[in-house]
Parts: structure tokens; C-alpha cells; sequence
């Protein structure tokens, strides 16, 4: 069986004690963290910028995964990269000249993420596909943690499982996992699970973390 990987985003944390925050992924057997990016532009809410990145990155050896929601990406990108992300995904609609921003985000040596919002098809970065590590398929409008995940989203997964052939491209999805859809999710074949609130209301965070992943608690 596929190992499905586990980002919680910080974004449900206390942000007054996000240390803390780091440990408790860390302990629970998540792969990844997930660092959620907002600009009160391109969505309407506004979290953290590359210096908190910057520092939270010495806490932990996990991966990285910066999701940038931010408009005008190009300017930020050098930014997070020298913060310490992995993973770097910047979105679809913020952007005209994604190829260009795929190539500078590769020439700083991260990994490449486009992320497309519930209306966005996965045929408008159908080309971007082999220059891609990352596709983070967001299952709700992204703006605010605590959303119930649109299910046509899901469709959206299977297409890219099947335009995926000799890409090596990981498939995310992001916004409103929880018990009910992680199973949906992993049926329709991602390889990622984000989760915000699910993860940091849980008291149990392996349990939550292995009932994410499909294994026996
Ligand atoms: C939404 C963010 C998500 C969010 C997911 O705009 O991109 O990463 O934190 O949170 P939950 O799991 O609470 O829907
Ligand atoms: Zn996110």
C-alpha cells in the first residue's frame, strides 16, 4: 500500500506558542510541515512572512512546504527560499508567467509546487506538469483554515493520477481533511494530506495522524 505523507499546516496553531506547535508535529509522526502563506490580497486574510519561517526552521528537520497565497509571488520567492523552504507553491491565478516562476524557483535549488484553487481546471498547468514536484489541489476556497472540503475537488485529484504518466509529480490536497475525507482523498489517489484543524484539535495527534494515513490505530 501507498504511504500517504502528513503535512499539518501551522496555520490551526496557537500562534503564540508555535514551538510547541513544531514539537507536536514533529512527535506525530506528520512527514511534513505545511506553512501557510497569506497576504490579505490574493486571499482575505493575512498570517506570516519569510522570517517566521526563518525561524522555525532550526526547530525541526521536516520538510518544508511553503504554500504561497500571496499576488506578485516572483517577489517573495527568494524570500522563502533563503527562509528555508523545501517545497515552494505558489499559485495559479497569481501569476501570468508561471513557467518563468517554476524556473527561478528551481534555480534556487527548492522544489517546484503550483497550487490551483477549487474553479481552476488541472488542464491550465497540464504543460507545467513535468517541471512540477509538487500539484497541491486545494479541496476548499483557501483564505481560512476550518472549511468543509468541495467535493468535485476530488475529481480533480483522479484527472491529475491519470495525466500524471512518467511525471514524477507529488499530488496534495488542502482544506478540510478530516476523519470522512482523508479516506476520499486517498481513494482518489493523493499522495499528501494537509491538515489544519483536524490535526491541532486532535488530543491524540499520532492517532489522527495514522487515521490519516489509513492505518490501524
Ligand atoms: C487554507 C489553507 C489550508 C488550511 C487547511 O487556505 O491553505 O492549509 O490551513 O486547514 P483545514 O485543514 O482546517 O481546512
Ligand atoms: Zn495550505
Amino acid at each position: 500500500m501507498k504511504k500517504t505523507i502528513i503535512a499539518p499546516s501551522v496555520l490551526a496553531a496557537d500562534f503564540s506558542n508555535l514551538k510547541a506547535a513544531i514539537t507536536d508535529i514533529d512527535e506525530s509522526g506528520a512527514e511534513w510541515i505545511h506553512l501557510d502563506v497569506m497576504d490579505g490580497h490574493f486571499v482575505p486574510n493575512l498570517t506570516f512572512g519569510p522570517k517566521m519561517v526563518a525561524d522555525l526552521k532550526p526547530l525541526s528537520s521536516s520538510t518544508f512546504d511553503v504554500h504561497l497565497m500571496i499576488s506578485n509571488p516572483e517577489l517573495m520567492i527568494p524570500l522563502y527560499a533563503h527562509a528555508g523552504a523545501d517545497y515552494i507553491t505558489i499559485h495559479a491565478e497569481a501569476a501570468t508567467h508561471l513557467h518563468r516562476l517554476l524556473c527561478q524557483i528551481r534555480d534556487l535549488g527548492k522544489k517546484t509546487g503550483i497550487s490551483i484553487v477549487p474553479s481552476t481546471p488541472v488542464s491550465c498547468i497540464e504543460h507545467l506538469l513535468p517541471m512540477l514536484d509538487l500539484v497541491l489541489v486545494m479541496t476548499v476556497n483557501p483564505g481560512y483554515g476550518g472549511q468543509s472540503l468541495i467535493p468535485f475537488c476530488l475529481d480533480k485529484v483522479k484527472n491529475l493520477v491519470n495525466m500524471r504518466k512518467d511525471n514524477k509529480f507529488l499530488i496534495s490536497v488542502d482544506g478540510g481533511i478530516n476523519e470522512k475525507t482523508a479516506p476520499l482523498a486517498r481513494e482518489a489517489g493523493v499522495d499528501i494530506l494537509v491538515t489544519g484543524e483536524a490535526f491541532f484539535r486532535a488530543a491524540d495527534k499520532k492517532s489522527i495522524v495514522k487515521l490519516f494515513k489509513g492505518m490501524e490505530i
